[in-house]
């Protein structure tokens, strides 16, 4: 070890934001900015990395079976530096996994970390006893078959750890992957795919001087190397609003850079950072039809496109839109902004618009079917009402996050649903708490004073951006697996200082 803890916290004081209190790094998120320690790379000069793609190993059988080897490996991230990383499958982030609507599939984990590990696919409509409840560890040398049935429609879902206290730490290390859902519906429309559709998961990370990630463990010390044994739960004290890095990766590259064709591409985007929102920009604005063109959310195609001129991501939320580099002349380069942040952190990659193309068989955004999809309203009328109320607490006497003044007891049921039945779920605030229900997607009806949705919230969404001192209406129904699931906040370090509740379908 080489940096001691007493050196490593008097160099983050200087951030200028509180341990404790109402501090925020920056207004939009929830966090504390960790600087690094080391010389970061240029922008734009490293190029988007392709993401590595997993097949199944068998495809026998009516389902298809895919090997995963969670294990330590040394990659290069920042150019020139090596860093230590905990993989699903040697890469960072983990394999693409590509699977089909209605058909089983089986993700075999061995765990050949050092730490124990609970695998959750983040959107998978998923039996509990394969959704990575969080005390459901692999430990250290095991195997697990994860099962998907799959039934549900096409999406970008996202897998990552899910371990009891560690799921901060363990998925900045490294532990998170996206997995394609694919089904008829979405393969007969016009929309750019091969080449043209591209996955983008962005993540922020900080590194110390010897090109380590830099996360303020509790452990102390404990953090430095990919392959330890941490012994005390998750984040140290000094940072449970959140863990902010000043890098961002964009599929484990810092701010790359990719030669588009000025044509029309698919964006599948996932931002998988523990604690920093996003809000998503072109710069230059195209000079003519829309920036994005949301086609998808969380749980797959809109009803009808919509337009957008920039985009408000929370973390873990997923969006599928549609860009038109033809509107840009050749040459031009297109920056993909984050308006949330500043310096560095104001940008995540760049688009070099390289040539024209010929062969676009997609349709212009104009010129879409209307009707992508049909997305059943649920219906609230007779529905009961439950509250969920996400807030700073206390956590067996240390600082925490607690959820209807609770916090997070495995074992202990904070509700039990019927399966079948429409439920209104009211979320509650006091400062940015992303909130996440496993099992099924669901439906935001009304988010502050508004009568309605907010413009982020369209489509079968997991995952909800409340905003502080804010409340959300979701209508949630769960179908077909009865079992012990979460509802957690999506940032990781309020998950872990216990911001999460049990309940159970019956
Ligand atoms: Cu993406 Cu329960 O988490
Ligand atoms: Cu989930
Ligand atoms: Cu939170």
């Amino acid at each position: 070890m080489t940096i001691s803890r007493r050196r490593f916290l008097g160099l983050t004081a200087g951030v200028g934001t509180a341990a404790t209190g109402c501090s925020t790094a920056t207004p939009t998120s929830t966090g504390q900015l960790l600087p690094s320690r080391i010389t970061l790379p240029r922008p734009f000069t490293v190029p988007l990395p392709p993401m590595p793609v997993l097949r199944p190993s068998s495809a026998s059988g009516g389902r298809d079976v895919f090997d995963l080897v969670q294990r330590p490996a040394t990659l290069e991230v920042l150019p020139g530096v090596r860093t230590d990383l905990l993989t699903y499958g040697g890469t960072f982030p983990g394999p693409l996994l590509e699977t089909r609507s209605g058909r089983p599939a089986v993700v075999r984990h061995r765990n050949a970390l050092e730490v124990p590990v609970s695998v959750h696919l983040h959107g998978g409509h998923t039996p509990s006893t394969s959704d990575g409840y969080p005390t459901d560890l692999v430990s250290p040398g095991e195997s697990r078959d994860y099962t998907y049935p799959m039934r549900q429609r096409a999406a970008m879902l996202w897998y990552h750890d899910h371990r009891m206290d560690f799921t901060g730490e363990q998925v900045y290390r490294g532990l998170l992957g996206v997995h394609l859902v694919r089904d008829d519906e979405e393969d007969a429309l016009p929309l750019p795919h091969s080449d043209r559709e591209v996955v983008l998961a962005i993540v922020d990370r900080s590194f110390d001087e010897h090109g380590q990630l830099h996360y303020p463990s509790a452990d102390a010390g404990a953090g430095e190397h990919a392959h330890h044994h941490a012994e005390s739960p998750g984040i140290d004290d000094a940072h449970i609003e959140g863990v902010l890095g000043d890098v961002m990766l964009v599929n484990g590259a810092a701010w790359p850079v990719m030669e588009v064709d000025a044509t029309r591409y698919r964006l599948r985007l996932l931002n998988g950072c523990s604690s920093r929102r996003l809000d998503l920009a072109l710069d230059p604005p195209p000079p003519a039809g829309a920036m994005f063109t949301q086609i998808g959310s969380d749980g797959g195609l809109l009803t009808t496109p919509v337009a957008h001129k920039h985009l408000v991501m929370a973390q873990a939320e997923r969006f599928d839109v549609l860009v038109d580099f033809s509107k840009y002349p050749v040459g031009t380069q297109v920056t993909l902004r984050n308006r949330f942040g500043s310096g560095p952190m104001g940008a995540v990659m760049r688009f070099v618009v390289a040539r024209r193309a010929s062969d676009d068989d997609s349709a212009p955004a104009d010129q879409l079917p209307h009707r992508l999809s049909e997305i059943e309203p649920l219906d609230t009328t007779s529905a009961r009402v439950r509250e969920w109320s996400f807030t700073r607490g206390k956590v067996h006497g240390r600082p925490g996050w607690v959820i209807n003044g609770e916090p997070f007891d495995p074992e202990e049921m904070a509700a039990t649903v019927p399966l079948g039945k429409t439920e209104i779920w009211r979320f509650r605030t006091d400062l940015h708490h992303p909130v996440h229900v496993h099992l099924d997607p669901f439906q935001v009806i009304r988010r502050g004073t508004s009568q309605g949705p907010g413009p982020f919230d369209h489509g079968w969404k997991d995952t909800v951006d409340v905003r502080p001192a804010e409340h959300v209406d979701i209508a949630v129904r769960f179908t077909d697996y009865k079992g012990r699931y979460v509802i957690h906040c999506h940032n990781l370090e309020h998950e872990d200082r216990m911001m999460m509740a049990a309940f159970a379908t019956t």
